[in-house]
């Protein structure tokens, strides 16, 4: 085990390491002085008083750092422990979570800083997974913006509003990979690609962390779920993970390094199996990768019980061997379980864990009190409290964080022009649907403190927009459930209405999220036979689809000539749509999943391997045989990764690339000596062109293909991607500046280099699209 006492051969080990990994500023972010908030985590004159502390700590009270309760609203189950003044004030605790109000946070905190015998203060948690009070949308959404900057400001509003409740620590972002929808917590991420993840997993970290870890607005992140959580067999929640080494490094870490190089002070072990060795007690990832390799120095917090899980899981037979494997394996602290309360101590004495190793975990906890400023300010004010929440300036974020993450993904025209936005002519509206009236839902499955008084529903904001009068609502059918006689009243008012906006998905908490996997990717319930009916009016139908994950609508997107994916937008659900309907805001998010045809595809992701039979591009004719297919379904999206309209169109020209040649050695050279001032090896640009009529947000993504090296790799891959605003005519040239790391590959060495390759790169509004060239990375 790494240790952290001897900081210089941990720095020694990390310069040796880092030419092995592709992140450019990975090393920089770790030398001393740097400016990242992760550099405070090692400040030397902290380390000294941890010396100190250390030194008087006895043995219970160092295992008691470890602990973590949770003395609020439970988020798993329970060990059934309330005793939490007691094992406070016995200096038994090291952090508890899911208290959400200043007020009982600085009770606890007045007992361990004041009547606990080293006075060490807690820390606080909560999963502020998409704001605090002021809900922006479900992190899926708000990824699908590809706005990072916007991604960033969020997290610092959920960091003000925590920190005023006493929070200072999230176990946000989670920046699982998901490539398969059928799991519930797609949700909860960034999609499917590495590129796109790791940047947003940065930004996230940026928002929380802020310049400075101690400032008094600032929370530590907790980097989630170490590692391949997101490929549970089936997309069933907490199954087990076969995930290749080659995949693992190429594919599902990146996001987790990114956000460390980003300095995020923690990181969570998951519940899954990974390659049959639990990832709650997995010592190549936990202690062979994040703390060798990575240089890690922050906490490494298990998942809720999962600890304990390593019973059931069958890796261990009692509670002591679960709390030996699990710590031994890089597990500092034990969410819940209670096992490190129960068994460490005597593990220790019974020398089957070294007390150094103890020491090493406590340090780590130490390390991320200190940075917080814990021991400085451990208290909250509480008279700032309630002032801190729905700032307007938060609400209006919300409301451009909702827009942003809207997905337009269809917009035929009905006469001469596309349905939306809605024409000036638009004088009455049959708003139909579950979700059109709906609060809570629009708060997703994971709202923090976020309370369903604070929405502002579709509904309500189409009254406001075009007057009660002139909206026939009708519900239609509740999610699962529905009467003959709900479906008729919104056949009614769809009959009676210029246009039909029907607001249809699934039910948040209970469809999407944590253990809310799903096996059938349609509308639930009658939904889709009421929007069926509705079609059936002949009224112009647009479509919005509040999900967690992209549902399978075949019907629906051969029928209806509008349809939106809208996620669960946040607190200003409603004025967001309503804007986005009447074009007062022109759609531009990109999808970042791969929008399925049917659940069969699912795994289903873009940057797929070709093989060695694969089918050719467009629709494959039935009798192709012997190929890579389904006889019975085709292997593309409904809507490939990076996709959404806007009510304006573009058009790239003139993509030129400013070399042909590149030589492997010379990139392995940059690679092998790389530090933050690695320069561009190739410029890549292209003239983007608004040919439209309105201004609209393009996101140009550049994608590769490399070909002929060591390790098969993907059809495409996103290495860069820029959003720009263009005027309705304008003309930009976009230049993205590649570096050697964009074509670094995982190789049959078990190392990241460049190797000989002949290389395809896109400019290109989607993963399926978009203008090509062509160069050769020679030896
Ligand atoms: C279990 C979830 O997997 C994790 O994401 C969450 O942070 C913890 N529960 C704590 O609530």
């Amino acid at each position: 085990m790494t240790s952290l006492l001897h900081r210089s051969a941990v720095a020694a080990l990390v310069l040796l390491l880092c030419p092995l990994v592709p992140s450019p500023s990975t090393c920089a972010a770790k030398s001393p002085g740097a400016a990242s908030p992760g550099a405070s985590l090692s400040d030397p004159s902290t380390e000294k008083k941890i010396d100190e502390l250390i030194r008087k700590m006895t043995l219970e009270e160092k295992v008691g750092q470890l602990v973590q309760y949770s003395a609020g609203q439970p988020t798993g189950p329970g060990t059934g422990r309330t005793d939490y003044d007691d094992m406070v004030r016995k200096g038994e605790v090291g952090a508890l979570f899911n208290i959400t109000i200043a007020h009982q946070v600085n009770a606890f905190q007045h007992i361990a800083v004041e009547q606990s015998r080293l006075h060490i203060p807690l820390l606080f948690g909560l999963d502020v997974i998409h704001g605090f009070r002021t809900e922006f949308p479900i992190p899926l959404g708000l990824a699908s913006s590809w706005n990072t900057e916007l991604i960033e400001q969020t997290a610092r509003v959920a960091a003000r509003e925590a920190s005023a409740s006493g929070i200072r620590w999230t176990f946000s972002p989670m920046v699982d990979i998901a490539r398969d929808a059928r799991w519930g917590r797609m949700t909860e991420g960034a999609g499917e690609d590495p590129f796109l993840g790791s940047a947003i997993a940065r930004a996230y970290v940026r928002g929380y962390q802020g310049a400075r870890l101690d400032a008094p607005d600032s929370i530590a992140a907790c980097v989630k779920h170490f590692v391949g959580y997101g490929a549970a067999e089936g997309g069933r929640d907490y199954n087990s993970t076969e995930i290749s080494e080659h995949t693992l490094r190429q594919y599902y870490l990146p996001p987790f390094r990114a956000a460390i190089d980003e300095g995020a002070a923690t990181i969570m072990s998951a519940f899954n199996a990974l390659n049959a060795v639990p990832a709650s007690a997995n010592p190549f990832t936990l202690t062979q990768i994040l703390r060798k390799e990575w240089g890690f120095q922050g906490i490494v917090d298990s998942d809720f019980t999962s600890v304990a899980e390593l019973i059931p899981h069958g890796i261990a037979n009692d509670g002591a061997t679960a709390a030996r494997k699990a710590f031994l394996a890089g597990v500092d602290m034990d969410m819940v379980s209670s096992l490190y309360h129960d068994h460490l101590v005597q593990l220790v004495r019974s020398g089957e864990v070294p007390e150094a190793a103890v020491d090493e975990s406590v340090r780590r906890v130490l390390r991320v009190k200190f940075a917080l400023g814990l021991f400085e300010h451990p208290f909250t004010d509480e008279s700032k409290e309630a002032g801190s929440f729905l700032h307007p300036d938060s609400v209006m974020l919300a409301r451009t964080a909702a827009e942003q993450s809207f997905v337009l993904l269809k917009n035929a025209n009905v006469g001469s022009s596309p349905l939306l936005p809605l024409s000036g002519n638009t004088k009455t509206i049959a708003l139909i649907g579950p979700l059109a009236g709906d609060k809570g839902n629009m708060l997703g499955s994971w709202a923090g403190l976020g309370r369903p008084q604070d929405v502002v529903t579709l509904r309500a904001a189409l009254n406001q927009r075009i007057g009660a009068q002139n909206v026939h609502y009708a519900k239609g059918t509740e999610f699962v459930t529905g009467t003959d006689d709900q479906l008729a009243e919104a056949v009614k008012a769809a009959q009676q209405s210029d246009v039909a906006v029907l607001a249809l998905g699934e039910d948040a908490p209970k469809m999407t999220g944590e253990a809310a996997s799903r096996a059938f990717l349609g509308l639930p319930g009658r939904q889709e036979e009421l929007l069926e009916k509705i079609v059936a009016t002949g009224k112009p139908v647009v479509l919005l689809i509040f999900s967690g994950r992209p549902l399978t609508l075949p019907w629906a997107f051969e029928h209806v000539p509008a349809v939106m994916a809208v996620w669960f937008p946040g607190i200003q659900a409603g004025p967001a749509l309503v804007r986005t309907l009447f074009g007062d805001a022109n759609p531009n998010g990109r999808l970042d999943v791969s929008w399925p045809r049917s659940v069969g595809q699912e795994p289903l992701y873009y940057n797929a391997l070709s093989t060695g039979r694969p089918p050719g591009a467009g629709v494959v004719p039935a009798e192709k045989k012997y190929v890579s297919r389904y006889i019975d379904e085709q292997n593309s999206p409904q809507f490939p990764f990076g996709f959404g309209l806007s009510y304006t169109t573009f058009r790239y020209s003139d993509l030129h690339v400013d070399k042909t040649r590149l030589s492997a050695k010379s990139l392995n050279e940059e690679l092998d000596g790389r530090d933050s001032k690695q320069g561009a090896v190739l410029t890549a640009s292209v003239n983007v062109t608004n040919t439209g009529t309105r201004a609209g947000v393009e996101t140009v993504q550049c994608y590769l293909r490399l070909q002929g090296t060591s390790t098969a790799q993907p059809v495409r891959a996103l290495t860069k991607f820029q959003r720009i605003t263009l005027a309705p005519g304008e003309t930009q040239k976009v230049s993205f500046l590649l570096g050697s790391s964009a074509f670094a590959i995982w190789n049959d060495q078990q190392k990241f280099a460049a190797e000989p390759a002949k290389v395809t790169l896109w400019m290109a509004p989607d993963s399926s699209q978009g203008a090509q060239a062509t160069l050769e990375i020679m030896k």
